[in-house]
């Protein structure tokens, strides 16, 4: 059968779908895999038990379970979901929105097609416009999203090392033009795949850049404030109509629901709504009906502050300390953890490419990330590309142990081989 364009350029073989199928293999069952690849949230009990309680009272409620099941929600997406939503980022951060600022997507990555594609690409003036990603590594789910070819372009970080073996990468404003062509800038804060977070000078001075140009400052706020809040420091919010905020139920624990949720000024979440309408006819329920009350009471905010975030925080100190003993003796560096589920490890000199890492390790059925997954449009080869590994330390703990055991050797084994 020939495809068109379009269909080869999204049946192509990605990033994101090697990372999705294996996912889905690792967690189908079978066969006893380590999976520390995939961005799969993790399951906390007070989270479920919540998320059960609420399905339960919903089935035991006749009509509001119809309503669930059985009505399609307008193309915006829930209507009181949007309003509580509204009015909670209204009290915890002051700003000046409301429905009209909102719109809900069927996850979102989902967000992330249309936005891009939306704001970047061939125009009708003739112009080719691009997503600047001011800092890579940056999140794998980006890259292959464009409709066309030459969508983002994208600038190496620099590079910050601490005595404790540690390491940030830093927006490198020396090399940041922000020329004509640039539709969008785009950031995850906290970031996918390395855990940064970016300081609120760096966004603050990526927020200016866009208001001089008129064009979005994109944050991809998937793992940020106000909830799930898996950051480990205490960092602001900006908002203006220059901003796009991207949300997600994800990471708060509802993959499945395929929520997400976009901020921004009115004429963009008309725009994602009329989109929705075109490409899904409205918006799933399931994720706005379970949360409602999570939101409108405010009660996520206790559940991100006192229950996800201290998880997270005990897990990923607990795994840093597993790795580094795994690794004693070898060279290598960590990115500091200061949000997200994953460690991102660096191996200075490593004698073989991630990828060949990555898969070493995936045949003794422990799946991590190779690195060079995570440089969408960066041009020019960089050694540092072929260095790193992304692992999710969300998993359960003997998992996490036996993965990072296995990473250990596996490095150690390559630098023998030399
Ligand atoms: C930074 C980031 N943005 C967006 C997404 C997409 O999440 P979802 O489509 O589940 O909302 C993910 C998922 O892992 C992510 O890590």
């Amino acid at each position: 059968m020939k495809f068109s364009a379009f269909g080869e350029r999204f049946t192509r073989s990605t990033g994101t779908l090697q990372l999705m199928e294996d996912l889905g293999e690792a967690l189908a069952g079978g066969r006893d895999v380590a999976m520390l690849g995939g961005g799969n949230p993790a399951h906390i009990p007070e989270v479920q038990a919540f998320l059960l309680d609420r399905m339960q009272r919903i089935c035991e409620r006749p009509a509001e379970f119809a309503r669930l099941v059985g009505d399609y929600d307008p193309p915006r997406g829930e209507p009181r979901f949007i309003a509580a939503l509204a009015q909670l980022l209204r009290a915890e951060y002051g700003w000046d929105i409301g429905p009209e600022n909102i719109a809900l997507t069927a996850g979102s990555q989902s967000a992330f097609f249309q936005l891009f594609n939306m704001l970047a690409g061939p125009c009708a003036d003739g112009t080719f416009r691009r997503i600047l990603l001011p800092v890579t590594p940056e999140y794998i789910g980006y890259a292959d999203v464009g409709l066309a070819d030459g969508v983002f372009t994208a600038r190496r970080p620099a590079i910050e090392s601490f005595p404790d073996g540690t390491f940030k990468y830093h927006v490198d404003f020396d090399h940041l033009d922000v020329g004509p062509d640039i539709g969008a800038i785009c950031v995850s804060r906290p970031t996918n795949p390395t855990g940064n977070v970016l300081s609120d000078d760096e966004v603050n001075q990526l927020h200016a850049l866009a208001r001089a140009r008129d064009i979005p400052l994109i944050i991809d706020n998937a793992y940020g404030k106000p909830f799930p809040n898996i950051i480990f420091s205490d960092v602001s919010m900006p908002w203006s109509e220059h901003v796009i905020l991207s949300m997600s139920l994800s990471k708060l624990g509802l993959p499945g629901a395929r929520t997400g949720i976009i901020v921004a000024r009115p004429e963009i979440a008309s725009a994602l709504a009329a989109m929705n309408a075109v490409l899904s006819l409205s918006q799933g329920s399931f994720g706005p009906a379970v949360t409602l009350d999570l939101i409108s009471s405010g009660e996520v905010l206790r559940l991100s502050n006192n229950v996800i975030r201290p998880y997270y925080e005990r897990k990923v100190r607990a795994t840093e300390g597993i790795l580094r003993t795994a690794l004693r003796g070898t060279e290598f560096r960590i990115h500091r953890a200061e949000g997200a589920i994953f460690l991102w490890v660096w191996f200075p000199g490593l004698p073989i490419p991630s990828e060949e890492l990555y898969q070493r390790l995936k045949s003794r059925g422990v799946v991590v990330l190779s690195g060079h997954h995570f440089f969408p449009g960066l041009e020019g080869e960089w050694a540092h590309r072929h260095e790193c590994l992304r692992i999710s330390y969300a998993m359960p703990e003997a998992m996490v142990v036996r993965g990072v055991e296995a990473i250990g050797e596996e490095v150690r084994r390559a630098i023998r081989e030399g």
